[in-house]
């Protein structure tokens, strides 16, 4: 691999806590190139402009997929990634259901511990941020004809984040838009349906909601996603989520919230959960606590979701499930407890 370095760093350690989240990136990044059907010149350079034209495929047709994980810094400095391979793996479904080419795992693990390796001191050491970290691949032909790029470009950058906390989270339940119809792109971490979620979330922010919850692209009936989060709720002394479809993201937090859940001795159970049964299991108290997990919160309290007129409203409980979770979750990607699954890979 071939490895240019910056001629100075522009690390420090106050800028990006200062700058909104996603917002101030490491010294370098990761770029390899694909062209007549192979992978090719993996090399790590300063991170910097893209040479561009206005022709590039992705931006017309919108071939463009992306990842998001996190590195940890634990207590002696060491740094850790969470299940990273499972971010290989979901990144090479969305590009075969994008019909773009898969990338090894072996060369997008490689690249990204060397770049870690370089950029270790962008990995926050406070025991609660974190370095995001962005992979993302997109069509890098020019031409404009509506069919597949031939090249493809496959990136990784990197930026400190603060641990993304709200203490009031109040969700709206989505019954115009979709975010994901079935056959289409939703279990994918395709591009556009990001681009195409924005206009509802905007609708919902200027009426005071933070999130929505989306519901299924037929009839509105199931309770599918939280924004950009999985979602569970407490049902007695169980944990239900929806079961993964073609309109869900399999989320990588709630695979490991599931085993969490499970290893604690707690029911998680993934069933197709009808928006009124959830209602009616709310009014009668069997439902008591809500919440989405995902790399970016971990796991995020709801405190209260509005369906039409209706306000269901959740009081954050301290010693509550999700937030035991949480705890467990977070003990892991820091490196504060065991591990009994493997998940934390050591990266210095
Ligand atoms: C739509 C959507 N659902 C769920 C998630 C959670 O996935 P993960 O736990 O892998 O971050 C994300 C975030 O990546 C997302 O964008």
């Amino acid at each position: 691999m071939k490895i240019e370095k910056a001629a100075q760093s522009r690390w420090d350690n106050q800028s990006w806590k200062n700058a909104g989240f996603g917002s101030v990136f490491s010294d370098h990044m990761f770029i390899v190139n694909y062209k007549d059907g192979q992978w090719q010149d993996p090399q790590i350079k300063p991170y910097g402009p893209l040479n561009v034209l206005p022709s590039l495929h992705s931006l017309h047709y919108g071939q463009a997929i992306f990842e998001g994980m996190k590195a940890y810094k634990g207590t002696n400095d060491e740094a850790f990634l969470f299940r990273p391979e499972q971010n290989a793996k979901r990144l090479n479904k969305s590009a075969v259901r994008m019909c773009m080419p898969e990338i090894p795992e072996k060369l997008f693990l490689e690249g990204l511990f060397e770049l870690l390796r370089i950029d270790e001191k962008w990995i926050p050491n406070d025991g609660t941020s974190s370095l995001y970290i962005r992979p993302f691949m997109y069509g890098s032909s020019n031409f404009i004809k509506a069919r597949p790029s031939t090249d493809y470009t496959f990136i990784i950058i990197t930026c400190p984040v603060q641990t993304y906390y709200t203490d009031e989270v109040h969700v709206k339940i989505e019954l115009d838009y979709t975010r994901a119809s079935s056959g289409g792109t939703g279990a994918a971490k395709a591009a556009g349906n990001y681009g195409a979620s924005f206009y509802p979330a905007k609708m919902a922010q200027q009426e005071g909601f933070q999130q929505l919850i989306w519901t299924d692209g037929n009839n509105h009936q199931f309770i599918e996603e939280s924004g950009t989060m999985n979602i569970f709720f407490k049902r007695n002394n169980e944990l239900i989520t929806p079961p993964l479809s073609d309109s869900i993201l399999p989320g990588i937090t709630r695979d490991s919230i599931i085993k969490l859940a499970n290893h604690n001795r707690i029911e998680c159970i993934e069933e197709k959960i009808d928006l009124k049964e959830m209602i009616r299991g709310y009014e009668s108290g069997s439902i008591s606590e809500a919440f989405g997990v995902g790399t970016a919160a971990a796991v995020a309290n709801i405190t209260s979701i509005t369906h039409k007129d209706q306000k269901l409203e959740f009081k954050l409980n301290e010693n509550g499930l999700a937030e035991q979770l949480k705890t467990n979750l977070q003990n892991i990607q820091f490196g504060r407890s065991e591990d009994p699954f493997g998940w934390r890979i050591k990266v210095n």
